[in-house]
């Protein structure tokens, strides 16, 4: 709970913060990363070049200071888990809050100037602390359930046991502890971090990459795509070096795994709708109900731009042997390559149409793929009845769906 009087005075400088948000987000990266630079190795920098992240974080401040002083009825707790999450598998320690409070509540001095009395900076101070808190908190727990070691360090050696060509740019990698030790249990829908040194000493770059395997078996697997730059823009940092620079043998970093989306909810009737590389997750499901669940009924529904271009599809006949009551439904953009001997699926040519999904009230829904597509599918299961809170979604960047 915010205190009474600085709530009066957060409610009395929300606008003026509101307003200037944009500009206290440069300033705050700005000053931050001047005095630190070696938080340039933890951020994503294709993020903070197309703008996609800079604002999260000042505006996860900004929003939850809204929430403090009544202003909205934003439900929370699923923000803090999808942020805490995401900070553990990056190694986020409570001594960065620090940091980062310091430059962020220095830019609000920085851009509001003498509006910034005393008084404007405890309130502020204050939320920025209840969230830090907040978070902190979330991040232990999950820290201690991984085993993260005392020094605090998610990091682990990994091995490239297999490297496997999916299609022409998605590409998976076999990962075996390097160290012979485990490899730990994860569930469908999880992630880990991957940290990689970028060639010509442009520093460490870490990306998510959803574990595309089967939970429980010895080694890990990632499926990654490789993004290339278009309209003048570079091509995608790690997923380029992946691509053209790990091969069988080398090591990466990896974190533990981590991510609160569930793939596959409770027992009932499932359905998993992927669009392109969004199909790891549900990949993983797939693979955990066959090993733990063989009769459970399972719609996958996956959208692609061809039959070639439709990475892991191989694996589907066999899947469909090991569980029964796996219906496919395909939607590729051009579809004359559909055919797949030994796959049992619908196919249709074109964009998924959500109104011909199959859905049953009680089913359970995973959602994975570019967030327009996400929207579009969602929003239809909505106006069909599907229950909010049955609908999971799997953002493959910074972000949530917006209602
Ligand atoms: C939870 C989660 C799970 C994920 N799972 C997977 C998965 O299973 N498989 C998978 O392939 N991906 C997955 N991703 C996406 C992955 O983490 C990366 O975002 C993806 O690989 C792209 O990273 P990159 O470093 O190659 O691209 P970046 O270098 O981060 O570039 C991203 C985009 O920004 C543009 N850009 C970069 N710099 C500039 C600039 N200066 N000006 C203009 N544009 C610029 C690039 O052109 C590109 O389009 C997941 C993401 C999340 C959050
Ligand atoms: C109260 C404080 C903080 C808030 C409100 C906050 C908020 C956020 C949000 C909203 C995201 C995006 C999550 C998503 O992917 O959807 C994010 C990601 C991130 N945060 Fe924080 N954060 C805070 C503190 C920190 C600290 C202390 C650090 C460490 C220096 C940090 C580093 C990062 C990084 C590196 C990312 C991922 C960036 C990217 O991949 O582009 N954050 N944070």
């Amino acid at each position: 709970m915010l205190s009474e009087s600085s709530a009066a005075v957060v409610a009395a400088t929300l606008p003026a913060v509101q307003a200037h948000g944009e500009a206290i987000t440069g300033r705050f990266y700005r000053r931050m990363f001047d005095a630190h630079p070696e938080l340039l190795d933890i951020f994503n920098r294709g993020n903070q070049a197309t703008g996609q992240q800079k604002a999260a974080l000042a505006a996860a401040v900004v929003a939850y200071a809204e929430h403090l002083t009544g202003g909205s009825s934003m439900p929370w707790g699923p923000i803090l888990d999808r942020i805490a999450h995401k900070h553990a598998s990056l190694g986020i320690t409570a001594t960065q809050y620090t940091i980062v409070g310091r430059h962020l509540l220095g830019a609000v001095g920085e851009v509001l100037g003498d509006a910034v009395t005393p008084e404007v900076a405890t309130a502020w101070d204050e939320v920025y602390w209840l969230l830090a808190c907040e978070l902190i908190a979330r991040e232990a727990r999950l820290y201690t359930v991984a085993g993260v070691p005392e020094d605090g360090s998610v990091w682990r050696s990994w091995r490239v046991a297999e490297r496997t060509a999916e299609t022409r740019d998605v590409v998976s990698f076999t990962l075996v502890p390097a160290d012979g030790g485990a490899a730990p249990d994860f569930t469908p829908g999880q992630y880990v971090s991957v940290a990689v040194d970028l060639d010509g000493g442009r520093g460490q770059q870490i990306r998510q990459y959803s574990l595309s395997g089967r939970p429980g078996a010895a080694s890990w697997r990632i499926t990654v795509k490789r993004v290339r730059g278009v309209d003048g823009a570079p091509d995608g940092m790690v997923s380029t070096f992946l691509h053209e620079r790990v091969s069988v043998g080398d090591t990466l970093r990896l974190s533990p795994p981590f991510g609160e989306v569930n793939a596959i909810g409770d027992s009932g009737p499932l359905l998993l709708v992927s669009a392109g590389i969004g199909l790891t997750p549900a990949m993983a499901a797939l693979e955990h109900l066959a090993a733990t669940a063989p009769e459970r009924p399972v719609e996958l529904v996956h959208a692609d731009r061809a039959g070639a271009a439709h990475a892991l599809r191989h694996e589907l006949p066999a899947l469909q042997e090991r569980l029964p009551r796996l219906s496919v439904r395909l939607w590729y953009e051009d579809a004359a390559d559909a055919e797949l001997a030994g796959l049992k699926a619908e196919v249709s040519s074109g964009l998924v149409d959500p109104e011909l999904i199959p859905v049953r009230p009680d089913t359970y829904v995973h959602l994975c793929g570019p967030v327009p597509f996400m929207a579009l599918v969602r929003g239809g299961l909505l106006r069909r009845g599907v229950p909010t809170e049955r609908i999971a979604y799997e953002v493959f960047g910074p972000g949530m769906l917006r209602d």
